[in-house]
């Protein structure tokens, strides 16, 4: 009997855990779920696109104050992240030297950026010709395009060309750099097929 009383007072925190663990679960609720210690998860606060009284024009987003630059977003450097100098002329050169590390970093954005429209091996046959895109890609290879400056590339990518979207929102600075390293490593080789 004794040994009985002693298995079930040992049992039972193991039950009644058991027991709470299994409340609820695999059910549907639509009220939030228990909280027991809230910590400071959840804190009065202004979602990104929600109403605010506050201010005037009642958006809860603030634009930058004008003439202010926020920290580590000055960018004066035009032939780093415009590819232009001074004038605003498009610079012939990239601001640095291409060194095989970007080249290889270039290639795989190229992969993700590039390719979808310009093809594998740069000569504008992407996937997209299937889909009817208005004016095919550009080849690489093309007389003219080889001649494009560094600059006119960066700019492309930036802000966009022509019929050619803007992907500056989609490649930081250096990664866009580093793709123009990869597409002149390939237009010395030449077109192949990979
Ligand atoms: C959505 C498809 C698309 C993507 C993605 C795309 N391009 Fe293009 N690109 C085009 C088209 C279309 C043109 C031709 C634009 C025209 O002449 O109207 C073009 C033209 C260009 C040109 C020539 C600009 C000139 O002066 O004629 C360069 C350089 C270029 N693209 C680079 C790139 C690079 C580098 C990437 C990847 C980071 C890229 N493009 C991604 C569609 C694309």
């Amino acid at each position: 009997m004794n040994t009985k009383m002693n298995l079930l007072r040992l049992l039972l925190p193991v039950i009644v855990f058991a027991l709470l663990a299994s409340c609820g679960r695999g059910k549907f609720s639509s009220e939030p779920p228990v909280h027991l210690n809230p910590n400071m998860d959840n804190q009065e606060k202004y979602k990104a696109q929600s109403e605010n009284k506050f201010f005037e024009d009642g958006a809860s987003m603030r634009t930058p104050i004008e003439g202010t630059v926020a920290r580590g977003e000055l960018r004066e450097d035009d032939a780093y992240y415009r590819g232009k100098d001074a004038s605003g002329a498009f610079i012939p050169n990239a601001p640095m030297v291409f060194t095989d590390d970007m080249r290889i970093r270039g290639k795989e954005r190229f992969g993700i950026y590039c390719v979808p429209c310009h093809g594998v091996n740069g000569d504008g046959k992407g996937k997209i010709l299937e889909y009817k895109y208005p004016i095919p890609p550009a080849n690489f290879f093309d007389e003219r395009i080889k001649g494009l400056s560094d600059g006119h590339m960066f700019n492309a990518m930036s802000e966009g060309w022509l019929n050619m979207p803007s992907l500056k929102a989609q490649i930081p600075v250096d990664d866009r750099w580093a793709i123009i390293s990869y597409i002149r490593s390939l237009q010395q080789k030449g077109l192949s097929t990979p």
